[in-house]
């Protein structure tokens, strides 16, 4: 048991960070929801894949080709439909939207879900910093097109991370989305983080008069591939550290899946989740007109590249 599982203490919702997306979905017969997953076949995405599907939900699980897809839904069972989406291409993105709306099903829920981390040199796509571009972007444009397939009280749950704190002081750098003027690993992470943040609460505030919800996770600190562009020494060091000191894998994907199927978690809506819990965003996490504006640079963003 790690020394985060001792420590670990219940909040309002009844669960703690101990909590496992097995623990959580505990009781709760899925059966007849369509929940859509981005990153499917890899660390938190896979293991929310496996249980959401063990609790009889159809899952449309997407990654960045059909063969990773297939393969991690072939893992979870008959109830996994694959899907490829490369968040990065704007034109994979609108390919996987018009896949999913071919499949003509209602989507209970959204969970964004894939991302990456840290890129150590500057990488762009389509002359955006690729972690804004891929974390952000990419989501903010498949959701927009698969908004008309929610159900009525559909959820929309976008991953972000407690290093959403680590973005520029001005929060998103509007100047510099292309990462030119300036490039740091941490400050661009943490901006493409804090745009997920941004972007799931707008989302709730558009929702607001409806039964839909938008949810924004920190799903704890865990070991799995996304550490791959660290050093390698931090990245070893992180993996000896993990079994003592952090997240298991079934506990990082517990509070993602909570905020998809949990009939408490509407409660929360718009809030930022961590461990099973409403938690602390940072305060330009709450900052409305920035993400008003993120919105909209985003919405132009999106036109401009085709996606
Ligand atoms: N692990 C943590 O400690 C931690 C902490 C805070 C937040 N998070 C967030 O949790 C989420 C899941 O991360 P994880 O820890 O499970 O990492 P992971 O094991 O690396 O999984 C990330 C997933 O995202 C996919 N992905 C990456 N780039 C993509 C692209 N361009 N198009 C489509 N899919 C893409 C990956 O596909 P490939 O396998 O093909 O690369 C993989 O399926 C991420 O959003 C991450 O920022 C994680």
């Amino acid at each position: 048991m790690s020394i985060f599982t001792l420590l670990s203490k219940k909040g309002p919702t009844g669960f703690s960070g101990a909590d496992t997306a097995e623990s959580v979905t505990k009781g709760l017969d899925l059966t007849g929801k369509t929940i859509l997953l981005t990153g499917c076949n890899s660390g938190l995405g896979r293991e929310a894949l496996r249980v959401l599907t063990s609790r009889g939900a159809r899952v449309i699980g997407l990654a960045r080709t059909l063969e990773k897809a297939a393969e991690a839904c072939r893992s979870a069972g008959n109830l996994a439909i694959p899907i490829a989406c490369e968040l990065s291409d704007p034109q994979g993105v609108r390919s996987a939207v018009a896949a999913v709306k071919a499949l003509k099903v209602p989507l209970d829920a959204i969970m964004a879900n894939a991302g990456i981390m840290a890129l150590p040199k500057l990488k762009q796509a389509h002359g955006y910093e690729l972690q804004f571009f891929t974390n952000h972007i990419g989501h903010f444009a498949l959701i927009h097109g698969l908004l008309g397939l929610l159900t009525e009280k559909g959820r929309v749950v976008v991953m972000s991370s407690s290093a959403h704190r680590m973005a520029p002081k001005t929060g998103i750098e509007f100047g510099n989305l292309s990462g030119e003027r300036g490039y740091g690993a941490w400050k661009h992470y943490g901006q493409s983080k804090l745009a997920n943040l941004l972007f799931a609460k707008e989302l709730n505030r558009r929702f607001a008069g409806s039964s839909k919800t938008a949810y924004a996770v920190h799903p704890g600190v865990i070991a799995t591939n996304l550490g791959r562009n660290m050093n390698p020494a931090a990245n070893l060091l992180f993996g000896l550290v993990g079994p003592v000191f952090l997240k298991t894998i079934p506990q990082g994907a517990s509070t993602e899946v909570f905020a998809a199927v949990h009939p408490e978690a509407p409660h929360f809506a718009g809030r930022y989740l961590a461990d099973n819990n409403p938690s602390t965003n940072s305060d330009l996490g709450d900052d409305a007109a920035l993400a008003k504006r993120l919105w909209e640079a985003s919405e132009e963003i999106v036109r401009k590249t085709g996606g």
